[in-house]
């Protein structure tokens, strides 16, 4: 059998084989009436089509996908739903895109042309379908795929994973609306392919993220968390422990990746690349060549364990700890080595000049730290798993190295934020063997892992001692507490329904 990677995106024509059966599947089955119906409404016809595509919470393995090493999530049962029909040859040929909660997010209209610029200082809630949509064309394209002239489409979005929670609400909708639009065409495309193109198409709104979110997205299968890698794509299905259990808890703090970019996610993707620049070139390779090649610290890995070879070890942060210092950098000190100003290096992405321009230093040894060390955790994670610990110690072992990753990130990377330090330490305090943040960071969620039978004392834990002042103060409504804290189990991918 083709591994899940190279098989195409199911198509069903029931519920059942995403939603399963019982309380969930009849949730589902009111949720895709209601879809149905507001479609009936906004556009006087039924939708042909439903793509789905879930959110997701990463175990370990934080801000290291783009820099070419293995991650860890699972997908949550919190998904997008794009319900898509074609809008015949004679209607106007635009895009209309509509959402079921029209009252926070009312219709956009888009032309239908796939080349059109997404205007970044207006940022509209549709642009996130829009960056599907050149996506798709973006892909056919590049495979010589006939894609005649554009057509209309009519959409209605329903997305139930929360947005800046760091549980990969943009790459759900991006990912939806890409598969949406490639079934509405009658094309489908083998999974690796579909998670390679929306990474890349996910970045028309600005951000340069990895390829996690949308590959976990799409090639989840249900049961099982993926150790992802990239550079090519592959999923390989990690059997969780049975007796434990991942909590996800919301900090209430917003984590807006794409209006922030500038100074948090893009900026720590431009210093790990000036990390891995300056690395080469002290251990040898010429300036010229170092700035026009290394793109990531994993380009110049096999430099730093070389280097580490030569000093009776093999860990890679040992060529860092001797060639980068640890106060910050300013452009200068980074340029005075390059022999090339930092405008250059950068002057084919708009996106990282923006860096440049709003950063005063650059921490160049603490982020270099972080990734070769994470990505180490990743690896430790999934052997732990595999072995024959027995449970106690591999729960155990499991939460030390979330720890050591929530650090990490904290201390050398500096995603976190105050409200995540202080739900990781309610989390800690009250029975979790491992707590850390989860997605980019400066807010969003944690994911703590806990004991399986412990989880709903856990939960009224996490109320009491975090969540109580929220509510009391009206950040938010008890009745909603489910919608900020909950346990997940890993979950389904990507799929299209066709009933
Ligand atoms: C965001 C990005 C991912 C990944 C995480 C941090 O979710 O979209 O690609 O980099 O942040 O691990």
């Amino acid at each position: 059998m083709a591994k899940h990677e190279d098989q195409p995106v199911p198509i069903y024509s029931s519920l059942k084989p995403v939603y399963g059966d019982g309380s969930q599947l009849e949730e589902a089955n009111l949720r895709f009436d209601k879809i149905k119906s507001k479609f009936q409404e906004f556009f006087s016809h039924p939708p042909d089509i439903f793509a789905r595509s879930p959110g997701r919470v990463n175990l370990i393995g934080e801000h290291i996908d783009y820099e070419g090493y293995s991650v860890l999530p699972m997908a949550i049962r919190q998904d997008t739903i794009v319900a898509i029909r074609k809008r015949s040859e004679d209607d106007e040929k635009i895009l209309r895109i509509a959402n079921l909660n029209d009252m926070k997010y009312s219709m956009c209209t888009y032309p239908a042309d796939p080349h059109q610029e997404l205007d970044l200082k207006n940022l509209k809630w549709g642009h996130y379908f829009i960056c599907g949509y050149k996506g798709y064309y973006e892909y056919a394209k590049s495979k010589g795929v006939d894609v005649g002239e554009p057509v209309g489409f009519d959409i209605l979005v329903d997305g139930t994973v929360p947005t800046g929670s760091g549980l990969s609400s943009s790459a759900a909708f991006v990912c939806s609306s890409t598969i949406a639009i490639m079934a509405a065409f009658g094309m489908n495309f083998p999974k690796k392919e579909i998670a390679q193109l929306t990474c890349e198409c996910e970045r028309h709104i600005g951000t340069q993220s990895g390829g996690m979110d949308q590959a976990i997205s799409v090639m989840a299968q249900t049961g099982f968390a993926e150790l992802i890698d990239f550079n090519p794509i592959r999923a390989t299905d990690v059997k969780l422990p049975r007796g434990g259990s991942f909590v996800i808890a919301h900090s209430l703090a917003e984590s807006q990746k794409a209006v922030t970019a500038a100074t948090n996610y893009n900026n720590r993707v431009v210093e790990c690349r000036l990390a891995a620049i300056l690395l080469g070139i002290k251990l040898g390779m010429d300036p010229k060549e170092a700035t026009s090649k290394v793109k990531t610290l994993s380009d110049v890995e096999g430099l730093c364990v070389s280097f580490a070879g030569n000093h009776g070890s093999t860990d890679p942060v040992l060529a860092v700890k001797e060639h980068l210092k640890e106060e910050p950098y300013t452009a200068t000190d980074i340029e005075m080595i390059t022999n090339e100003r930092l405008q250059s290096i950068f002057s084919n992405s708009p996106t990282s000049l923006d860096v440049v321009k709003a950063a005063q230093h650059f921490k160049l040894h603490q982020r270099a730290v972080h990734v070769y060390s994470e990505a180490k955790r990743v690896h430790a994670f999934k052997d732990t798993v595999s072995s024959n610990f027995s449970e106690e110690d591999m729960l155990k072992k499991l939460g030390d190295l979330m720890n050591e990753s929530h650090y990490s990130c904290s201390v050398l990377y500096e995603c976190s934020c105050p409200e995540l330090e202080e739900l990781v330490k309610v989390a800690r305090d009250n029975g979790a063997l491992g707590s850390r943040l989860t997605g980019a960071g400066w807010g969003g969620c944690t994911v703590s892992l806990v004991r399986e039978n412990t989880v709903p004392q856990f939960i009224l834990e996490l109320k009491e001692h975090f969540y109580q002042l929220r509510i009391d103060r009206g950040l938010i409504s008890n009745n909603d507490l489910g919608l900020y804290v909950f346990a997940s189990k890993p979950s389904s991918g990507a799929a299209v329904f066709k009933f």
